[in-house]
């Protein structure tokens, strides 16, 4: 594997011959099952696999962890490695955003909806960071999770307004045994904290049984979804949403195949994002 800390770097390393299946999996680091779980999938499908570790000022808002977001580049190489990834883009945040930086990508309409709305300008540096990493990688293929649902429409809105021919994987939720979702945020968590956040994933179940045994309100599942969260003290709700797939909307009716129930909670500090999603964001 060959790591790579500078964009000339990067232009080095990565093969001149157009065509090579290039498939690219771009993280913040501190990775988990849930990021190793898209290189094998970059693997199965490419000849040569492209991670980025790159924790993205402009993603962050002020008074988010960016400056305590877990960190352990050693750990993450031995991983990428052992899982047998070609080239690891490591870069700084000189190299992504050399001064003066001017130029931000906004995905209008979807990115104030949902996780948008208690973190504005969030999808706006997502959006910037991952177009960047197209251009500079130019995969024919990108894998992103679905446990960031919106992140994966807004990247798949990307690609078709901009014309960008790089084919979309969406890959399932990795969770731990206990049904929380894997996520690099997990650690923040205290013992009882975690017991708490079980109440997240197990409110999407219910929401999944519901539709799947015919509910078709949007209103009764969140209701529903709502009480469930409600039973722990420990957490506080940032959004339960039942919406469409196309505009992130709640509509009166769920819609199978283009549906997202998505919930954010809060466990002291912590902020938390799970879903259940009734259909497919790959493209
Ligand atoms: P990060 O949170 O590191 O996640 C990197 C990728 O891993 C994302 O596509 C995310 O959806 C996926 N992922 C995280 N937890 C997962 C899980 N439990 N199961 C499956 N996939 C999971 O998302 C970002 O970084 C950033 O916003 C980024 C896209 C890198 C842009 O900076």
């Amino acid at each position: 594997m060959k790591t790579c800390r500078t964009v000339a770097s990067l232009r080095q390393a990565l093969p001149a011959a157009a065509g090579a299946g290039i498939g690219l999996v771009p993280t913040m680091g501190a990775l988990h099952e849930g990021h190793l779980s898209l290189v094998r999938g970059s693997r199965r499908e490419n000849d040569i696999t492209v991670v980025s570790i790159f924790v993205n000022p402009a993603q962050f808002g002020p008074g988010e962890d960016l400056q305590r977001y877990p960190r352990d580049p050693e750990r993450d190489s031995a991983l990428l490695a052992g899982e047998g990834a070609d080239v690891l883009f490591m870069p700084d945040a000189s190299q992504m955003y050399p001064s003066p930086y001017r130029t931000y990508v906004d995905v209008t309409g979807l990115d104030e909806k949902l996780c948008g709305r208690s973190r504005p300008g969030h999808f706006r540096g997502v959006a910037t960071i991952v177009l960047k990493l197209f251009n500079l990688v130019r995969p024919q293929r990108a894998y992103f999770g679905q446990k960031d649902a919106q992140q994966a429409l807004i990247i798949r809105q990307l690609l078709r307004d901009l014309d960008l021919s790089v084919q979309l994987r969406v890959l399932p939720i990795v969770r731990d045994a206990d049904g929380l979702a894997l996520s690099s945020r997990n650690i923040y968590l205290s013992a009882d904290q975690r017991r708490a956040a079980l109440a997240l994933p197990r409110s999407l179940e219910l929401a999944r049984d519901m539709i799947a045994g015919g509910q078709r309100r949007s209103r009764v599942v969140r209701a529903a979804m709502e009480a469930e969260i409600a039973r722990e003290p420990l957490l506080t709700v940032d959004y339960i949403a039942v919406v469409g797939l196309d505009d992130l909307e709640e509509a009166a009716e769920i819609v199978p195949g283009h549906a997202l129930v998505a919930a954010a909670v809060r466990a002291g500090q912590t902020r938390l994002i799970d879903n259940y999603l009734s259909g497919d964001l790959s493209c």
